[in-house]
């Protein structure tokens, strides 16, 4: 299910002298490098795309206020976020599909988390199976967790399926495997309209669903026919607090996260329901268009939520002085998705590798340029709205 094309001579000269210094520079190579529909797919949110777009655009509204003489000679970006202290409070969002980039696709993810001591969230919709994906983190040399229980690094983002035989059987999948939390993603009850899917019937391939070719996932067989559209029809579209919340804490005893909180009242609602966590994301505007970015919704949702229940966030994260602003405004722990894909894209591991260091060695100096030494202290007083400094 390779999205690549078949390198031209003109490609290959040009690639020679491509030398990105930041996850932007990627964008240009991603789009020589990747077949038009694949390339599409990673880029585009649905419809116009505006929710896509703006969650990029939102960072240039928000001034960071730095402070002078502070001594910053020792800056900690370390976190700790569900019982584990990470390097750094980036992490891997969810991505299905993750073989158009590279052959092993989320493979690579998990190893490069494990050395860089950072977080993913393995998909359900990925082309690697669950229990495959564990079992490479695992295999890191000198991995600290390679036989223990759970793996830190590891969280598993669950579609919550009609059929509740199928997720009842990934979540179990999940435990047994040692991930660290079920990331429910709440935004999906039935798939936003992404052109390109609809423009392009057949063009991205069908093996989107590993999850569901395994010995274990008897119950799932329907799952591989149709690639994305296919498997999302089977999403449950009846999704609500007290039916299935209630019952998929009932069923596990991991830690449950929901992914798509856009606004207090659910974050007020997720934490009625004594869920663990929040996860502020618009599905990297993949699914209503013109809903808002992320980043502005974040306030609503960290007064209700910040400091009882830990805000994982996403959307539109490019460089180190977004995660900053994202964190300024209450996110505890951020997660970038295309970015990944465009690193796994230009360079596998070595190029997930190179994104994650750019962004941390980038927040790093927005620490030191800003005044302040560790994750904790980065908090409101640190940003504007640009509209602020025109109040004259
Ligand atoms: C190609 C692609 C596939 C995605 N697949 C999933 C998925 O399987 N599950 C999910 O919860 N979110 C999925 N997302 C959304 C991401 O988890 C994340 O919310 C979004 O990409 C963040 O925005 P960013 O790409 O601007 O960083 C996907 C996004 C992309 C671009």
């Amino acid at each position: 299910m390779s999205g690549k094309l078949q390198p031209t001579p003109e490609f290959l000269e040009w690639e020679a002298n491509f030398m990105p210094v930041c996850v932007n520079d990627l964008i240009p190579y991603c789009e020589r490098r990747l077949k038009p529909a694949f390339w599409e797919h990673i880029r585009d949110g649905a419809m116009d795309g505006e929710t896509n777009r703006n969650n990029v655009d939102v960072y240039k509204k928000i001034r960071i206020r730095p402070r002078v003489l502070r001594d910053v000679s020792n800056i900690d970006t370390t976190v700790k976020f569900f019982g584990h202290t990470f390097a750094s409070p980036i992490g891997l969002s969810p991505t299905g599909s993750v073989q158009m980039c590279h052959p092993e696709g989320e493979k690579v993810f998990a190893r490069t988390v494990a050395k860089m001591n950072q977080a993913y969230m393995c998909s359900t919709a990925t082309t690697v199976s669950l229990e495959d994906v564990a079992a490479e983190a695992r295999g890191v040399p000198d991995y600290p967790f390679a036989k223990t229980a759970h793996i830190p690094n590891l969280f598993f983002q669950l579609y919550v399926f009609g059929d509740k035989k199928v997720t009842e059987a990934l979540v179990k999948r999940a435990e047994r495997e040692g991930y660290t939390a079920m990331v429910v993603t709440v935004d999906t009850p039935r798939l936003g309209r992404r052109l390109t899917l609809i423009r392009r019937p057949g063009e991205l391939g069908k093996r989107v669903w590993a999850n569901f070719e395994t010995k274990d996932s008897d119950p799932t067989k329907f799952a591989n026919k149709g690639g994305n559209l296919g498997l999302s029809s089977n999403f449950s579209d009846t999704l609500n607090w007290d039916s299935d919340i209630k019952w998929l804490r009932s069923i596990t005893k991991l830690p449950i996260v929901l992914k798509g909180i856009m606004s207090g009242e659910d974050a007020e609602l997720a934490i009625k329901a004594g869920v663990d966590g929040i996860y502020v994301s618009n599905h990297g505007g993949r699914q209503l268009d013109t809903i808002p970015a992320t980043l502005e919704v974040l306030p609503e949702i960290a007064r209700v939520a910040k400091g009882k229940i830990p805000i994982m966030f996403d959307g539109g994260v490019r460089k180190g002085t977004d995660v900053f602003k994202a964190l300024a405004l209450g996110a505890d722990y951020v997660f970038i998705g295309r970015p990944a894909l465009y690193g796994l894209t230009w360079n596998g591991e070595e190029g997930i590798e190179q994104v994650l260091n750019w962004l941390n060695e980038e927040l790093r100096l927005a620490m030191v340029l800003a005044g302040t030494t560790s994750i904790k202290d980065i908090s409101k007083a640190f940003v504007r709205h640009e509209s602020e400094y025109w109040k004259l």
